[in-house]
Formats: structure tokens, sequence, C-alpha cells
């Protein structure tokens, strides 16, 4: 979703804000903009469309001369992706331009005010209306501009706010928007997250709702809603820049495919010790616990009806899956002793914030599981565990989801093992296997090296149905997901018992359906479904392990997983199904690693 950069010090500030537009290319976005200030003059530039188009219109930033300015990416919401509509917009009398990611929910009521006192609208998009209170209430203080002009506004926001009178510096807010500053020497940043600012500086100040900043070249100065100065500490960003490169891969879905079994590696092997499962940033007590709920969008939440399964069975304590947009409306039964576990790659959805608040305000203690440290979810979850994943950068996500289930796993046993619910023989094997599923993730991309032959076989179809049961239907879903998402293919999963019930009605020659067949407790159930749907002509692709003949000679083609312990084989059964996803897609020509109107981080609701 939309992304913003700022730049303030010596350098001129245009090719610093393209460049930092570039890194945030991935969180999705159709326009993009950049102003600087010069003379006392904000000149601005905006297009519809890539970077690319904005780099050629400035011819690389050198038309925009200054060295204070601030960039957008925009992800349309109020108003089509046009240039008019992009950012950053500029107020009447040209004095101020605002960058802003968020959406103002009262822009309306305050779009009439505006326009009965005269102000003249340009764009359709809420963002607008905050250019014009800056105008309204500036009486020759910029602060007291920024603190009056907030303060109208309801909703979400990350703001990066220029003045033409005071050309060396730029007030950010910061309202359930993430947003994050760049400490540098001579230069200060600020951007909606950090992958735009490593390539400058390591140093970061995190703001927190409510929370406004005033950067000049030499000075960072945070302040509180009230205006009071405050202190805030410096971070220091973990993530290397080669992490947010493409390493010599064609797409960042490739190289964060090919990455998991190192991902995967990196988030169990510091919580295992002696044999057991250590997770230091957690006393939770289990005993207290009568119910976990697990909530989440997109992936991550396939991730966690994935993950149900296994702590269901290691820890015989009933697991709910709930989308976070449904949730957080549903009048939940959550109390005190619920657990609430939370997953989010980037840590900022919207919804998932949304719900995990509301399910606290009932009383549940919440464990957060994302991937970037510092993000909202991670910080109002009661406990947080990382996943180490490093930078993700393609929208759809891979090795997210894979390390989002992994800590599921880690936590599953590290929940069982207090509860003793698990006997201790057991415990050390599910550990030992655990150790194990980075070598079979890395087996189960080596063992399909037919993946891009049948890519070119399945690619022209124009559905395609995933079938399993139990863990496979679990799996079943995230490989539609991904299947649908970047080779624009409409793909359906289904509960492979189901099939009967609907889709059936469906298939027809040559209609072309993804068969799971891992978990072994059901696999001859689902190989009567293979029956029924290959006698009614459809084509079966099916996944299993190499050595279960039954399958090799029911099915048209196969993919193959090496064998791995059944509680955990998710984590393994979705690479190949990643690698079908990717191979289609780029079959089709479609931007792989930014996939039309989808957004990495999706902050609105
Ligand atoms: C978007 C992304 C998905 C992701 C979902 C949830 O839809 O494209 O890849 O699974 O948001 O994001 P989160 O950051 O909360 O995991």
């Amino acid at each position: 979703m939309c992304g913003i950069v700022g730049y303030t010090g010596s350098q001129n500030a245009a090719p610093v804000l393209l460049e930092g537009l570039k890194k945030l290319e991935y969180r999705g976005y159709d326009s993009a903009g950049i102003a600087v200030v010069q003379d006392q003059t904000i000149a601005v530039s905006k297009v519809m469309g890539r970077i690319a188009g904005l780099c050629e219109k400035t011819a690389d930033g050198s038309l925009l001369p200054g060295t204070t300015g601030i960039g957008h990416t925009r992800w349309a919401t109020h108003g089509a992706p046009t240039d008019i509509n992009a950012h950053p917009h500029t107020s009447n009398d040209g004095r101020f331009a605002v960058v802003h990611n968020g959406i103002i929910e009262n822009y309306l009521e305050l779009r009439q005010e505006l326009t009965q006192k005269g102000y003249h609208f340009e764009s359709e998009t809420d963002t607008e209306v905050i250019v014009h209170l800056m105008e309204m209430y500036y009486q020759g203080d910029f602060k007291r501009a920024v603190m009056k002009a907030s303060s109208r506004l309801q909703g979400s926001y990350a703001l990066g706010i220029l003045c033409s009178q005071e050309p060396d510096k730029i007030f950010v807010v910061r309202e359930a928007s993430p947003l994050i500053l760049g400490v540098g020497i001579g230069e200060n940043f600020f951007a909606s997250d950090v992958t735009a600012l490593v390539a400058h500086t390591r140093n970061a100040v995190y703001l927190e709702d409510g929370e406004f900043a005033e950067l000049t070249p030499d000075s960072i100065q945070v302040y509180d809603c009230a205006g009071h100065p405050i202190q805030k500490p410096i971070s220091r960003i973990s993530w290397d820049i080669q992490a947010a490169e493409k390493g010599g891969y064609e797409h960042f879905m490739l190289k964060e495919i090919m990455e998991q079994p190192r991902a995967v590696k990196a988030t169990i092997a510091p919580r295992i010790k002696n044999g057991e499962i250590v997770l230091d940033d957690l006393d939770i007590d289990m005993h207290c616990v009568n119910k976990i709920v697990i909530t989440a969008c997109g992936s991550a939440y396939y991730a966690g009806c994935a993950g149900k399964y296994a702590l269901e069975r290691l820890c015989r304590i009933p697991v709910q899956t709930e989308l976070a947009s449904e949730l957080r409306y549903a009048d939940p039964l959550i109390d005190s002793h619920t657990l609430l576990i939370v997953l989010s790659q980037s840590g900022e959805t919207a919804d998932t914030i949304a719900a995990l608040r509301e399910c606290q305000r009932r009383g549940a203690k919440a464990l957060a599981i994302v991937n970037v440290v510092g993000s909202t979810i991670a910080k109002i979850a009661d406990y947080c565990l990382y996943t180490w994943a490093g930078p993700e950068i393609a929208v759809a996500t891979t090795k997210g989801y894979t390390t989002q289930l992994t800590v599921l796993y880690l936590f599953a046993l590290y929940a069982a093992r207090q509860l003793g619910t698990l006997e201790q023989e057991r415990y050390r094997s599910l550990v030992s296997a655990l150790k194990m599923l980075p070598k079979q993730m890395q087996q189960a991309l080596d063992m399909n090296p037919g993946i891009p032959k049948l890519a070119q076989k399945y690619h022209h179809s124009e559905s395609m149905f995933f079938i399993g049961r139990n863990t496979d239907y679990a799996v079943a879903l995230e490989g539609a997901l991904k299947m649908k998402e970047i080779s624009y293919i409409h793909a359906e999963s289904y509960a492979a018992g189901e099939l009967k019930h609907g889709t059936i009605a469906l298939i027809h020659e040559r209609q072309p359906v993804i068969a799971l067949c891992c978990n072994e407790s059901v696999t001859e159930k689902t190989m009567s479904n293979i029956v029924e749907v290959k006698a009614r002509g459809a084509e079966v692709l099916a996944l299993a392990f190499r050595d279960n003949q039954k399958i090799v000679s029911l099915a048209d083609d196969m993919l193959f997983l090496p064998r791995t312990e059944p509680i955990f084989c998710p984590v393994v059964e979705i690479v190949p199904l990643q690698m079908l996803a990717y191979h289609v897609a780029k079959e089709n020509g479609c931007d792989i690693d930014k996939p039309k109107n989808l957004a990495k981080s999706v902050t609105v609701e």
C-alpha cells in the first residue's frame, strides 16, 4: 500500500527520494510523486503508473533541485489512480505539500467545511483536506499548524509535510500508520518502512501513535501529541541492504522461495537449546488458557489454519482460526482465559491490529508472531515472537508464511511441554523432526525440476481446483491463493470430501485438479476423490511422497515431497506449490513481484 519517504540534508533530495520510493515499490502502488523545496517554492512532480515514469519525467530528479523533499507511492483508495490524485498534494497558496499514508475517515465533513471557506480542491482524495487545513491554520508557526491540522483528523495517517517558508524542515506525524525516522549525519530521513532507509542509515527512531517530529538536516525532535519535546531511543536496523535485493534471481519471489530453508533454520536454530524449545520472551501460563484463537489476514491466516492442527494435536486445547476482518466485528466470545495468537509478516495489517485490540479489550492476552521488528503489532501485543525471515519484498508471501508456521510449531511444542500433554520421548523426537525441516524444504525444491514444464502444460487453464483433507486442505488454501494472486488464474481450494457438495459440478474435460496427498491418515480418501474427478475428465496433478506408488499410478502428473514428520509436513508441502504458482505466472507473463491491485502491507481496512 502507500509508501512515504522524506529527506532533508545537503544532497539533492529528489534522487534520494526516487531511490527510496523504488525500495517501497514492493508495497504495491499505482501512482507516485515527489515534492522538493527550493528558494521558498515547492516544486512537485507526479505520475500515474510506475516510479520509472517519475524518473523519466524529472530526469532522475535533476529537474527538481533542492535539499529537502517528500515522496509517495499511492495505492488508490479515494479516487482513481491519476496524476491529479497522486501525492504530494499542495495547498492553494502553494505554501504546503503533504504526503499521506492511511485514510482520513472524516474527510467528507472537512472537505465540505473547507470548500465553504473558499478552499479549492484539485483531487478526489481524502488526503487533500490536510494540506488545506495546514494553510488555514498557518499563522507563521509551522509546528502549531501541524498540531492544529492533525487534531482535526480522524482515521489513520502517517504524514510528511513541507512548508515553503521553512525550506530545511519537514514535519512528520504518526497515527495508526507506520512511520520510521532515519538518523544520519548532517541529513535525516523518514519512511514508512526500513527498506527505504537501510541504504543510508541503520539508526532509526520508531514513532508511536500520536507523536510527531520535526526534521532538519542536523536534528530530529520528537513531540508528544501536546507538543512537548520527548526523548526517543535510537534503534539499530539489523536488515542488510543485500537481503532486500534480488541477488541474481529474476524475481524477489523466486529468491524468497529459495531462501526458505535458510529462513526456517534462522527461525528455529536459536530457539532449540540442548534438545529443548526455549522461548525466552514468553512467560505465558498455559494452564490458565482454555482456548486459543488465531487471527490474521491472507496467507498469514492460512498459516494459522495449518498451524491449528499441530496446536490441537500437541496441546489438546481447542483452537479457533478467525479472519481478522471478521473477528473484529463478530462480538467474539473471548475472555481472559483465551490466548490470542496474531500472525502478521508486516505487523501493520489494519484489520489484524483492530482484531488484536478488540480481543485485548475483552481480556485476552495476545501473542504476536511477526517478521518486522518494532512494527505496530509487535509493540501492542502482550508477547512477541519474531519470525526472523529477513525482508520479504515480493507481494505474495512465501518465506513469511513458512516462518510463521514454523513459529507456530515451536510454540505448540513449548506449550505442550508446559501442559504435560507430550511424553518425553515424543517431545524429543518432534524437536529433532523440527530441526530436519530446513533440509526437507531444500529437498522439496531439488526433487521437482519438472515444475517449469508442468507450468507450460497448465498455464492456459482458466481455473484450477486445489483439493486435500485435514492438513492437506489447509495447505491447499495457501496453494490456491498463491496461484490466483500471481498468475491471475481462478484457483479454488476445496476440502476433498466436500467435492460432491458443489465443486464436482464444475469438473469437465481437462479441468486441472491439484490433489494434495501428503497426510497419509487420509490419502486413501483423497484418492477416491481423485478417481471421481478423473472419471469426469479432470487432469490431476498430485502432490505426494515419491514412494507412494498408488498415487503415482493414478495421477496424470506429480509433484514430490520428501518424507516429513506428519505434524510439520505443511511447511514443506507448500514449497512445490509456491514454485508451481511462480512458473505458471511466469508463463503467463505476469508482474510476479507486484501483482495487479495487490499490496504487500494492507494498512487500511
Ligand atoms: C497482503 C499480502 C499477503 C499477506 C497479507 C497479510 O494481502 O499480499 O501476502 O499474507 O497481506 O499481511 P501480514 O503482513 O499481516 O502478514
